[in-house]
Formats: structure tokens, sequence, C-alpha cells
């Protein structure tokens, strides 16, 4: 086996964050690839250059062009449109379709053994998107949004109580927008559930807070949308996959019947492993969790039927 490789196509917040992230854990050599000339050069040359001081060993370079993203272990994809105020993300659907699908043909032809990873939004829809066009098997295709969702949720939870991010699990299901279905009674601290800890109304603030998550972001930053999290997020799903660490983490799933959801792809707990999603796990909910879960599929389906596939 020789060194893993990592292509993350679209070098701009998201994917170059994502870059450090990865090179710092030495999880592979990595390629930024971009539509924009001279900006994943830039960045990656850059980023391989704080590797003598940071002392991580990984190659990073940046193209224009697909050859370099040949037999890549693993492909991120965050290239599109982010989301600007008041824009929400099923507007940024037209634009980034088409860009999602030129990127996935580029990718499949050269990378036919790769696992992708879909950060482009409208998550759950890119993610259907991309699973249709590579003709890939469904292990070897997903999103990343719940590992994102459930690590704000986890920050929320830490602020409030005022204890270690370290000590908070959390777990999410459904689409990534703002019918997102946060599960407090999956929620624990150090294994105390979350309901011995706080009110009611406190828990469902936070829950709130963390399905307009994403919009809090966009609101302060005015001129894009998050960055830091998701990138963070997308690469332990990737360290997952590339270690084969069998991790158990919420990822956006073709679904085939689990959940009693079919065709549609959809936030799931997950075992991530070499081989991609190497299992779905269905846990129990109650009746409002289901409603809940029901709500948040029919809007990730209509999202999904804009596609018009
Ligand atoms: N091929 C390659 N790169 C492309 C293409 C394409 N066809 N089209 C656009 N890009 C590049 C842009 O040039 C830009 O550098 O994708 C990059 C996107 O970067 P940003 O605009 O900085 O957006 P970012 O904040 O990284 O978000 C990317 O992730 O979280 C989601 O909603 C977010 O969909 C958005 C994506």
């Amino acid at each position: 086996m020789g060194r893993k490789k990592i292509s993350i196509i679209g070098a701009g917040f998201v994917g170059a964050t994502a870059a450090h992230w990865a090179a710092e854990k030495e999880l592979g050599d990595i390629v930024l690839v971009d539509i924009i000339e001279g900006l994943p050069q830039g960045k990656a040359l850059d980023l391989f250059e704080a590797s003598p001081i940071e002392g991580f060993d990984s190659r990073v370079i940046g193209t224009n062009g697909y050859e370099e993203t040949k037999d890549s272990d693993v492909v991120i994809i965050t290239s599109g449109v982010p989301r600007k105020p008041g824009m929400s993300r099923e507007d940024l659907l037209e634009i980034n379709k088409k860009i999602v699908e030129s990127v996935v043909t580029e990718v499949v032809s050269r990378s036919p053994q790769a696992v992708l990873i879909v950060v482009t939004n409208p998550l759950d829809t890119m993610t259907y998107l991309a699973y249709k066009r590579s003709g890939f098997p469904r292990e070897r295709v997903m999103g990343m949004a719940g590992v994102l969702d459930t690590a704000r949720f986890r920050a929320f939870i830490a602020m409030e109580l005022g204890v270690s991010v370290e000590d908070i699990q959390a777990l999410l299901l459904g689409g990534h927008g703002d019918e997102m279905v946060p599960l407090p009674r999956y929620t624990t601290v150090s294994g105390i559930p979350l309901s011995q800890l706080l009110p009611k109304d406190r828990i469902d603030q936070l829950v709130d807070r963390t399905r307009k998550g994403g919009g809090e972001i966009v609101n302060l930053l005015k001129t894009g949308s998050a960055f830091y999290a998701p990138s963070a997020g997308v690469i332990q799903m990737a360290e997952a996959i590339l270690k084969d660490k069998k991790r158990i983490l919420p990822c956006c799933a073709y679904l085939d019947g689990e959940y009693g959801l079919r065709d549609i792809c959809f936030g799931v707990p997950v075992k991530l492993g070499a081989k991609g999603i190497e299992s779905i796990i269905e846990i129990e909910l109650t009746e409002e969790e289901k409603l809940l879960l029901a709500r948040s599929a029919e809007s990730v389906r209509k999202s999904i039927a804009e596609l018009k596939l």
C-alpha cells in the first residue's frame, strides 16, 4: 500500500480548511482542485510551506485539472456557491447541481474505487445527485452534515452547562435543513442523560439553535457560510474511512428501506470504515420523533424532486 490520496474539489473556505486539517493529521497526500486559476496552486503551496514548521509530512498540490486526482482513496466535494444571507440552501440548488454533476463525472472516471464525501449544499440533495451520477455502490457515496450538526449541538450544550465538549455525545437524524431532528434522548454528558441536567425548555432552545446553526454563522459572516466546523466534520469522516476506524457517526446516506424510507439521501447513524458506509444503524424512535423525521424526509424529497433527474 502506497500513501493514501485525498482529493478535495473546491479550494474555497471549506475545501482549503479541510486540506489544512487533513495535512496536519497526516491522513495522506492531498490534491486541491478548483476552477479559479492559481487559487488551488497558491493555497496548496502555502500549506505545504507550513509543513516544515508544523512538522507534518503530507504532500499538498493544487491544480485546475483532474489528472492529479487519479486513484484517490477519498474525494471530498466542496465545489459550489455558498449560502449568502437571505438565501436558503434550496436557492443554491440550481447553481450547485451543474457544478456537482460535472465534478462527479471528472472524479469517478479517474478514481473508480474512491469514497465520495459531499459537502456542497443543499447537502442531502447534492449527495443524492452524486450517488446517482457516480454509479458507485451506496457504501461509497455519502454526505457530511450530521457530524457538523451534532458538533453544533454538543458545543451549545457545553457552553450551557459550562463543561468540556469532550464529555458530550449527541445523535441526530434527518436532512441538513431547518427540519433536522436532533435527538436529546440520545444525548448524554459523560453517560448522564441530558434530561437530568437541563430542563426541557432549555433543551428545546438548544435544539432550535442547532437547527438554525448554519444561518447563525451566515448572519454573522454576511459574505459567506461556516467553514471551520464543516471542514473538521468532513475530515473526521475521511479519517474514519482512511484508517478503517469503524466509527459510528451521523452521515447522509442513501436509504433503501431503512427507517421506512427508500430512494432518498438522509442523515442516519452509520458505521464508517475502509469500505465507506459499512452499515446503517436503525435506532428506536418515539412517535413524536418519527413524526419529526417524516417531516424532514418530506422536505428533502421536495428538494430532490427539484433536481428533475
Ligand atoms: N469545479 C471546481 N471548483 C469549483 C467549481 C467547479 N466546477 N465551481 C466552483 N468551484 C469552486 C469555487 O471557485 C470556490 O473556490 O468552489 C469553491 C467554493 O468555495 P467557497 O465559495 O469559499 O465556498 P465554501 O464556503 O467553501 O462552501 C462550499 O460547502 O458548506 C457548503 O454551502 C457550502 O455549498 C457550499 C460549499
